[in-house]
């Protein structure tokens, strides 16, 4: 069990701060993340597909450890430090730590950017990640699929068409799938390689001027987030990819040690999560005292957190929990339960469209943060987050 983050009573908010935050920029948050009211995606694949993909589980079956040399110039610093955020505090540590003061002790640890900055740069590309640490959000958030020659490369969904030109580029590779009694074609991630992903416009369909953006993979990812930013990494669909004969967390697992994250007892550089119990209890075990892993928990499924037993059994496999938002709004006492058992709790997901009855996605962020005491909200916006203090 990790359990490294300071508790939400001793936080303090700057309400001046606050008060100048708004919901600010386009209102693009529903770039289609609202679209799955279930985000185990649909697994009607095409009764031979399992077997159209040798290359994949070839390529999956050889990516075995790897050593974890430079590991020390592989970490990001640590994480205690990030908790500062006003000018005063800042000059102490700066003061203080000298040279070791980099931006990432400056982000917000409670700010975790849900696929970058995606309100206002698309999904899952380096844009939004880059906006995100513009913006001071402590940690990116990302998802994670699996191409046919077995890399992981930053998509939410499984197939390509919402948030790539994929229907231009290949037109012809499509399948039909059913869905909920409807024949439509998709264009899955696993049909194509890393060198056809990599042609694809991934930014065009935000916005005429991201055009050329492209789907990164978790090393480029990896690579660019050292000594920058924290990392959540999403693991979607592994029960999925086990019906292909690939498994993501080992590939997950291999990354991880390629950027030398394994090494040693963990400092959070990247945390792993998962809705899938069993993928994450695999990872509580392969990971642990290296990477957090956390349990994502659908508003469906809320029955999962339904008692202090429920919760404090999560801990023994995970460090944290990562629940729907209103989940912890219907059931704030899940939060001290979560904390009694050691486990973060960091909700998702907050923007514009869904704000319900607060008068800002700012002042819903500021409601978990500080009324109901969540570690950290993960959110298209980051920008609008309340400011805070230790
Ligand atoms: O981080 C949790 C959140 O990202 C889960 O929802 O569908 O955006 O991956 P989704
Ligand atoms: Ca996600």
């Amino acid at each position: 069990m990790h359990h490294n983050v300071a508790p939400a009573k001793d936080r303090r908010l700057l309400d001046h701060l606050v008060d100048g935050q708004t919901d600010r920029g386009v209102k693009r948050g529903d770039n289609g993340a609202g679209a799955h009211p279930r985000h185990h995606l649909n697994r009607n694949l095409m009764a031979d597909e399992a077997s159209q993909h040798t290359e994949m589980r070839r390529a999956a079956q050889t990516s075995g450890a790897q050593d974890d040399a430079n590991a020390d110039g592989c970490r990001i610093e640590t994480h205690r430090a990030i908790m500062v955020r006003s000018t005063i505090a800042r000059r102490v540590l700066e003061k203080a730590a000298g040279a070791r003061i980099n931006d990432k002790f400056m982000a917000r640890t409670e700010v975790i950017a849900h696929r970058g900055a995606s309100a206002y740069a698309p999904e899952n590309t380096m844009p939004s990640f880059d906006l995100a640490v513009s913006q001071d959000a402590g940690c990116v958030e990302h998802d994670l699929h699996v191409t046919k020659d077995g890399v992981l490369v930053c998509l939410h969904d499984r197939t390509l068409e919402r948030t790539t030109n994929v229907r231009e580029a290949f037109p012809r590779r499509g399948h039909d799938v059913r869905e909920g009694g409807e024949i439509v074609r998709r264009w899955f991630v696993h049909d194509f390689t890393l060198a056809e992903i990599q042609q694809l416009d991934a930014g065009s369909w935000f916005r005429p001027d991201f055009a050329g953006a492209r789907v990164p993979t978790f090393d480029d990812l990896l690579a660019w987030a050292r000594n920058r930013v924290a990392v959540l990494t999403e693991l979607k669909d592994p029960d999925v990819y086990k019906t292909l004969g690939v498994d993501p967390l080992a590939l997950c697992e291999a990354a991880l040690r390629r950027h030398g994250l394994m090494a040693r007892p963990t400092d959070a550089a990247v945390t792993v999560q998962s809705f899938h119990a069993p993928t994450v209890r695999r990872a509580g075990e392969l990971f642990v005292r290296r990477v957090p892993v956390v349990l994502l928990v659908e508003p469906a499924d809320a029955a999962l957190l339904r008692d202090p037993e429920h919760v404090s059994a999560i801990a023994e496999f995970a460090s944290g929990i990562g629940p729907g938002k209103s989940i912890v709004g219907d059931s704030p006492e899940i939060v001290g339960w979560a904390h009694d058992a050691g486990l973060r709790v960091t909700p998702w997901t907050f923007r514009t469209a869904t704000i319900g009855p607060f008068e800002s996605v700012g002042a819903e962020m500021k409601y978990y943060l500080v009324e109901l005491g969540v570690d950290a909200v993960i959110t298209d916006h980051p920008d609008a987050c309340p400011q805070y203090t230790p």
